[in-house]
């Protein structure tokens, strides 16, 4: 196979492409570590055969919350994120975060609300969006530092508690502002 061919063919594989951070506009009291933590967060969560890479993120008791729906552990948080996300990989998600505030804070957790767009792709389908409210709800080490290095089991749970529209597709258009 010539190589071009390759290249072309890789997005059919489910690679999640680089998500774009060009709308997040986060406050002061949100470390600069998130942006880079919240990037590979939603790059394993759009990556439809991602497993471990995405339960890596979460605490052994970890949450999952989409619109009421509630999984915990990473079984269950895989079941949801296949449900929702096939892992055939004929559905894509992309991520477009924008405003990003810290919801509370505790001694041992902090807890980050993010707002943002999701566009959805159908192969052979259209591209429409939704609009999200997320809160992330990282631990802390033992010197109060919220745990912000991907992968490293520090999030106790990943709430979307607003997709609005709720189903997908949806009627709006991609690159609705
Ligand atoms: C996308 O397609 C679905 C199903 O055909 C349709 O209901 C929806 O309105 C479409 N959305 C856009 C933005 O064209």
């Amino acid at each position: 196979m010539k190589l071009n061919h390759v290249v072309a063919s890789l997005p059919l594989m489910g690679a999640a492409a680089a998500v774009e951070m060009t709308r997040y506009a986060a406050a002061s009291d949100v470390e600069p570590a998130f942006a880079t933590y919240l990037k590979e967060l939603y790059a394993s969560a759009e990556d439809t055969s991602a497993t471990e890479t995405f339960t890596d993120f979460f605490t052994p008791t970890g949450q999952l919350l989409v619109l009421g729906h509630v999984a915990t552990g990473a079984d269950a948080i895989v079941a949801l994120k296949q449900q929702l996300l096939p892992a055939v990989g004929t559905k894509h998600w992309n991520h477009l975060p924008k405003a990003t505030t810290v919801d509370s804070e505790t001694a041992g957790q902090k807890t980050y609300q993010v707002l943002g767009v999701i566009e959805t792709r159908f192969d052979g389908g259209n591209c429409s969006q939704a609009y999200y409210s997320s809160r992330f709800t990282v631990t802390k080490d033992a010197a109060g530092a919220a745990q912000l290095a991907p992968y490293t089991g520090g999030l106790a749970a990943y709430d979307e508690f607003i997709v609005d529209p709720p189903e997908s597709p949806t009627h709006i258009p991609c690159g609705t502002l």
